[in-house]
């Protein structure tokens, strides 16, 4: 198939496999794009927007958007981010069109537990295993710590100090499950990482209008992702008081329930998650049947 001869579709690049793959073939499921993930078939057409999605390695997905192979990726902060500093003369940057609130983690510095660490400028001198170079580079250059040396590694950073082939790592921390098990802590903090949509300037067209749905259907779905529908039965009084102990609460839904003039059903959307103190303090003020949802989409 010659992929040059669809450039009335969108094309999107996504990890064909991978922790951010999981979390990105969800979020197009959830937006309506039927994609199969396949570590074979690199090429899926979507019928339900003008949309090819190339399945490709994460660390490829910045170029091929800068060259225009693709005009949109998803990729993670830490990726984009280490490509931007590291790129050459890049054909073009992309822009970060969204933030998708997914895939969030560290690029940390960590060193073996025991080993203290006074103030980052300390770091100069000690040998730091990395597949960050570009970011890890500009944080030690920041902190007064340009004397440290990188080593080069492309996994299992964890375990380098104990094998002597370094001091100490810069590596993604994202349970911090990885460094408790090779007995390393964090000494410092390099980048906050999420996953992005990344894309290339389009003029007006059909994969432009792609574009355009996509986000929508996006946006719609990053929305709701921590949004939960809660409803309650509570006294009258309490309605304010229950207004300001959900958050992001908009204005409550209030029912008249038959046959009981001092209690209201209280319906709320709330777009920041609904945590168990929530609920407790909801119970404090004399809610009752109190129930929450997940929602699926929120549009406008
Ligand atoms: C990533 C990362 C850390 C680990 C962190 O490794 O590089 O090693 O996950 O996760 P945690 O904090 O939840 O333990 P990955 O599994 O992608 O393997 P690699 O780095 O060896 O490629
Ligand atoms: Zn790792």
């Amino acid at each position: 198939m010659n992929m040059h001869d669809d450039r009335d579709r969108l094309r999107l690049a996504v990890q064909k496999s991978g922790r951010l793959a999981d979390e990105t073939f969800d979020l197009l499921n959830r937006c309506g794009l039927k994609v199969r993930q396949s570590r074979s078939d690199l090429y899926a057409r979507v019928e339900e927007l003008e949309i090819d999605v190339l399945q490709v390695r994460d660390d490829d997905i910045p170029e091929l958007v800068a060259c225009g192979a693709a005009d949109v990726g998803i990729v993670g902060g830490n990726v984009f981010e280490e490509w931007r500093l590291s790129a050459t003369a890049p054909a073009l940057v992309p822009d970060v069109l969204e933030a998708l609130g997914f895939a969030r983690c560290r690029l940390c510095i960590a060193l073996p537990k025991g080993r203290a660490l006074a103030t980052p400028t300390a770091l100069s001198g000690l040998r730091i295993a990395t597949s960050y170079p570009a970011l890890t580079r500009r944080y030690l250059d920041v902190n007064g710590a340009s004397g440290a040396t990188l080593v080069s590694m492309n996994g299992a950073h964890e375990i380098a100090p104990r094998l002597g082939l370094a001091d100490a790592i810069c590596d993604i921390v994202s349970t911090g499950g990885t460094l408790e098990a090779n007995g390393l802590f964090v000494a410092g903090e390099v980048y906050k990482s999420e996953a992005l949509l990344i894309g290339r300037p389009l003029g007006a067209g059909a994969p432009a209008s792609a574009l355009e749905g996509l986000r929508t259907r996006i946006r719609a779905v990053t929305r709701s992702r921590n949004a939960k529908y809660v409803m309650m039965n509570a006294p009258r009084p309490a309605i304010a008081a229950i207004a300001s102990i959900l958050p992001g609460a908009d204005a409550p839904t209030v029912i008249d329930l038959a046959g009981q003039p001092d209690t209201v059903a209280i319906h709320v959307v709330c777009e920041e998650g609904v945590l168990w103190h929530h609920l407790e303090e909801l119970k404090g003020i004399g809610a009752r049947a109190i129930l929450v949802l997940d929602i699926d989409k929120m549009l406008a």
